[in-house]
Formats: C-alpha cells, structure tokens, sequence
C-alpha cells in the first residue's frame, strides 16, 4: 500500500483546518444569527458553546483521526471492530454531503456577486433595487445552478490534486489572504460614526433574549462555525503528523475561528448602523443590504469586491474540507482513485446542490415538513445531525476508547484534564439538553 499522505508543516495543518473551520459560517451566517438574536446574548452562549462542547469534541475527533491515519469508517472501524460505532462514519459523510450541497449554493452566490461587484454592476441602483435584483437572480430557473456547478468546478480542480499540492497549497496561500482582507475591513468598519453602536449591539448581553430556542441556534452556530460533528476534522487530523499538540491544534483553532466572526460582526455591523440599516435582515444581509452600503461609501466598489473576495476565500477552504470526508473514504475503504472519488463528490454535489439552488425558484414550492430543500438540509445537518455527532464523538473517545491510548495521543499540550473531563461529562449532557429542549 502506498504511503498515506500528512499535511507537510504544522503551519500547513493549521491553515488547512482554520481554513475548513473558518467560511460562510463566521462571515455570512455569524453576523445574521447574532443580528436576528439579541447580539451580545447570541455571542455569550456561542463562546460558552465553543468552550464547553466545542473544543472537546473537536479535540475528540482529533483524536480518532490521528491515533489511526484513516479515514472516518476506517478509523472507526478499527478502534472499535465488534461495534456498530462505523456506522456513525455512514452519517458524517451524509451529513458532509448534505451540507456541501447547500453551502455550494451560496458560494454559487458569491461567485456571482464577485463578478457583479469586480465588473461594476453592483454599484449604481436605487436602494430597493438590490433587494429586486438578488430575488430575481436567486428564483432564476437556470443562473443560481450555473454559479453553483462553477464553484464545486473550482472546489474539484483544487481537490484533484491532493492533499499537499491541492488543500495544503490553497490554505497556504488563502488563509494569510482572508487574514489581511479581514484586518483592514475591521479598520476602516471601526473608523465609522456607527461604530460604537455595533459594538454595544454585538458585545452587550441582553439576557432577557436568552431562550431555548437562542440557545439551539448557537449550539448549532458553534459546531457548524467549527465544522464539527460530521468527521471533517477527524478526516484533516488522520492527515496530522504525531508529534502535533492536539489540545494547542484545537485551541489555537477555535481561538482563530471565534476572532474571525466576531471580526466579521465587526466589520459588517458598524457599515450597517451607519447607514441607518437594520441588522435583522436574516441570510439576505450581505447580499442586499450591504450592496446599498456599498453605493453610498467612499469607494464602494473595492470595499464590495473585497467583501465578496473574502467570502469566497472563506468558502472554498471550508467546502475543500466536507469534500475531502468523502474522497478520503471512497479511496480508502473502495480504493478508487482520487481522481475518480473527487469526480464522485463532485457529482453528488451538483445533483444535489442545482436542486438546493432552485429551491429559491421553481422548486420553492416543493416542501417537506414546510421546508424547502435548501433549508431542510440546513436543519438536519446543522441542527440535528452535528449535535448528534458531537454526542457521538466524545462520549466514544470519553468513555469507550483505552484511557491510555488516549492519554497517548493527548500526552503533550495544555489543558488535557479539562478538556476529557468535558469531554466526558459536560459537552454530551450540555449538547443532549439544549438538543432536547430547543426541539420541544
Ligand atoms: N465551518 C464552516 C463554516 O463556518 O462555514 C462550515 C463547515 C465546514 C461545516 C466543514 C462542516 C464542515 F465539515
């Protein structure tokens, strides 16, 4: 069997998995849910998410991917023969399917918008025409599906070629891009007379809009923004070298992750009190109440182009990493080849994805359990599929796995008493009970 390939530096593991964690989920889907549930409320339960659930079971699935090199079912398999636990495996690449498939829409969208803004045509409406323009181009029976197809083209072309030259290499290059986009964007945000507003809005708790129902939404922000619960980051982990920390990884990883969208809410928020917005406007935020921004500031064009170029850079090193739970798995359980497998997840995902993209159009009437398809597959990977993997996750490496083996694989970096003793007890009862009670 040829050699089994590892990300080639620390750093290159790091911007890989930032990269998987880091996307829409900070920057287009933190600023709304927050926007929409209490700001500051929203932020406190989302970092106390991250803590307390977040990094155990990140750290959880680290340590089925690195203690065995394989890929989802592999592992499982192989740490637990005689179980049913492989089964899981089946789920997360579900999920991942699930989730890549309505991601891509919105990638599709911002390819879209990227074009729009870099060639011009973003800037010069009327106010109420951006609302006009978004709905006519998200319900059009053909366009949604082309911009889609063309993102998860791009995602196959950089996956095709591997873990170093493909996903390593991307990361490299784009994690460091999306960092200074970032940086700047905040700046010039926070030198806006709206400033102190948003920041009040995002930093200060009302706790009178803490329910149960604001509690689900940020345990499911948390494990999406962290890419939990479907095995993407065991898959990244198998690819991890043994003399990695994986409590320093997974620190440094949610620390990272939790900076950028509460950057993000910080560049997005201040544009929009100073134009006398609202922040409430839900998913359609970005793409029609910033492009109104956009018109009205001091060179609105680069700062739109900007916007959508840091969307993008966001999006495709995330929907790289819910691929690559598939290819991993399709090479090495089938042993296909990577070509083929890539060419596998593509397709699944273009199917998928194109009927996902119409559900803003002519497939908007067609409803399960009053949802359309794109917010049924958001539903179930986000808020049901991913808790129930993270249950899955740590009370497997808490309470199943060798204690020894896994203080092997844990034996150097900080916080290892804390995080199994979350791990064990707090993240599965504190992801069972909000589970439970947001779904009464
Ligand atoms: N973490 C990504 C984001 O915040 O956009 C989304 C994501 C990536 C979810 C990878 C799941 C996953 F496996």
């Amino acid at each position: 069997m040829s050699e089994r390939a590892q990300f080639t530096t620390r750093m290159g593991a790091i911007a890989a998995t930032v990269g998987s964690a880091v996307g829409l989920g900070n920057i287009w889907r933190f600023p709304y849910e927050a926007g929409q549930n209490g700001g500051g409320a929203f932020l406190l339960i989302y970092l106390l998410c991250v803590v307390v659930m977040g990094i155990p079971v990140m750290v959880a699935e680290f340590v089925i991917g690195r203690s065995t090199h394989r890929n989802v079912c592999g592992a499982l398999r192989q740490l637990s023969p005689h179980s049913k636990a492989r089964w899981f495996g089946y789920v997360g690449i579900t999920a991942s399917l699930m989730i890549l498939s309505f991601y891509s829409v919105v990638c599709g969208w911002i390819v879209e918008y990227l074009v729009l803004a870099v060639s011009g045509r973003l800037t010069g409406l009327e106010p109420n025409g951006y609302a006009t323009m978004f709905t006519s181009f998200a319900s059009h029976p053909w366009r949604p599906v082309l911009w889609t197809a063309l993102f998860l083209l791009l995602n196959h072309l950089v996956l095709r070629r591997g873990l170093k030259r493909g996903i390593e290499r991307a990361s490299n290059v784009m994690m460091p891009l999306l960092f200074v986009i970032l940086v700047i964007f905040a700046i010039h945000s926070l030198l806006l007379p709206g400033a102190e507003r948003a920041v009040n809005f995002l930093m200060a708790p009302r706790l009178e809009d803490v329910t149960p129902d604001v509690a689900l939404k940020a345990m499911g922000q948390a494990f999406f923004s962290l890419s939990l619960g479907l095995s993407c980051l065991l898959t990244y982990a198998s690819y991890f070298k043994n003399s990695d920390s994986l409590t320093r990884n997974a620190t440094v990883i949610a620390l990272l992750d939790t900076l950028v969208a509460v950057m993000a809410g910080l560049m997005i928020f201040p544009a929009v009190f100073s134009y006398g917005m609202e922040p409430q406007a839900g998913p359609k935020l970005i793409f029609e109440v910033l492009p109104i921004i956009f018109n009205q500031m001091h060179m609105g064009i680069v700062w739109a182009v900007l916007l959508f170029m840091l969307l993008f850079l966001a999006s495709i090193t995330s929907s790289i990493s819910m691929s690559e739970i598939s290819i991993a798995f399709l090479t090495e359980e089938h042993n296909i080849s990577r070509e083929a497998a890539t060419t596998v997840n593509t397709g699944i995902a273009v199917v998928f994805g194109s009927l996902c993209a119409l559900s803003f159009g002519p497939l908007s009437g067609f409803t399960i359990c009053g949802k359309t398809l794109f917010d049924l597959f958001d539903f179930v990977s986000s808020n049901v599929l991913l808790p129930l993997g993270g249950i899955f996750f740590s009370l497997f490496v808490g309470w199943h796995l060798d204690r020894r083996m896994v203080n092997a694989q844990l034996s150097h970096g900080p916080f290892v008493a804390i995080v199994i003793f979350c791990m064990r007890y707090v993240a599965p009862v504190a992801i069972a009970s909000v589970f439970i009670y947001g779904l009464l």
